[in-house]
């Protein structure tokens, strides 16, 4: 129950100070959740935080692979996720060793594509395909997919955490679009995985040339999540930390934003004098805004919901995330 006479915004900010509990939100959440977070940042800056911070309780407003990052690298505090449902449906595209889809209905493994393995392998087909050749896990996934990788890397960093391995050859699981664009920046051999994030995913060229038409003066910002095609077309690709601070030092007036609609709270709030346009109107993740107001304040309350991965699987994921850290 609220305590009567107090607004929800104080309820938290009484029950988070008795705690000693520390609110990390990502850029896609709702504004008001934002609002009341003591830090709000891309993937990378969130995992940073969470390494670091002196709190006992964690309320990660985010999607489940964000807490339990956050719970690998910071074992000794309490990590509540307040939506036990708020997934992200790529981070599903990639198993360790049970299939995603039943593979009978498929060919057998006798004949990969050369390049982008279908969902409906494993990452440890992928690794027995290609023995010894490391394997960067984007942060979105799960934690025992991280605990089977190498490194990981977030939309910020990778391009930089594929420079830093000495092998000519990597594996980049399971973001399609992130690792297209990472092989079109390196020399090196960059093998990837069909996963994909349907919010950036469904941005295709014509949206761009609309959005142009539109908005003619405007800078147009991309994920490295969109597909090359939308990518080629962009005037800057970055991680969403990164365009807000591209948006930040650049001159331009206007700018077309390629990325989920939560970013538009602090591209705008912090840029008072700037215009920004989405690049599509629909680019929202529904499981980033299953966090409410209400769930936090629950969170906090009853501590629902805790995560906490095993040692034999936390230890492995943190030397990956770790790993990562030190590049970055
Ligand atoms: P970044 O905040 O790292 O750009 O991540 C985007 C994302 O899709 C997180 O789910
Ligand atoms: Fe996953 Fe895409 Fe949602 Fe991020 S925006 S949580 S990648 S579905």
């Amino acid at each position: 129950m609220l305590s009567e006479g107090t607004s929800l915004r104080e309820d938290i900010l009484i029950l988070k100070q008795n705690r000693r509990a520390i609110i990390l939100a990502h850029n896609y959440q709702r504004n008001e959740v934002q609002e009341i977070a003591d830090f709000t940042g891309d993937s990378l800056e969130l995992s940073r935080t969470a390494s670091a911070i002196d709190c006992d309780v964690i309320v990660f407003a985010g999607v489940n692979f964000m807490a339990e990052s956050a719970s690998i690298l910071s074992p000794d505090k309490m990590v509540i996720i307040p939506e036990i449902g708020a997934g992200c449906p790529m981070a599903d595209m990639i198993r360790v060793d049970t299939p995603r889809l039943e593979r009978k209905r498929f060919p057998g493994f006798d004949n990969p594509p050369p390049l982008i393995y279908p969902v409906r392998f494993t990452l440890r087909d992928i690794k027995a395909q290609y023995p010894g050749v490391p394997v960067i896990a984007y942060v979105n996934t799960r934690a025992d997919v991280k605990a089977e990788s190498d490194i990981c890397c977030t939309s910020a960093n990778i391009v930089k955490i594929v420079e830093s391995l000495s092998d000519d050859k990597v594996i980049c699981v399971p973001d399609r679009n992130l690792s297209i664009w990472a092989q079109r920046n390196t020399k090196k051999k960059v093998i990837a995985w069909d996963g994909y994030c349907h919010v950036h995913e469904r941005v295709k060229p014509e949206d761009v040339e609309k959005a142009r038409r539109e908005h003619p003066a405007a800078v147009l910002m991309a994920h490295p999540e969109c597909r090359l095609d939308v990518l080629e077309m962009a005037d800057h690709v970055t991680s969403t930390s990164g365009m807000l601070r591209f948006a930040k030092a650049s001159s331009g007036k206007e700018f077309i934003v390629g990325t989920e609609l939560g970013l538009m709270y602090r591209l705008r709030k912090e840029n008072p004098d700037k215009a920004f346009y989405p690049l599509r109107k629909d680019m929202i993740c529904p499981s980033m805004k299953k966090t409410t107001l209400k769930s936090v304040f629950r969170a906090l309350k009853e501590n629902k919901y805790v995560i906490k991965v095993p040692e034999n699987i936390r230890v492995p994921a943190k030397k990956a995330l770790d790993r990562m850290l030190g590049v970055s």
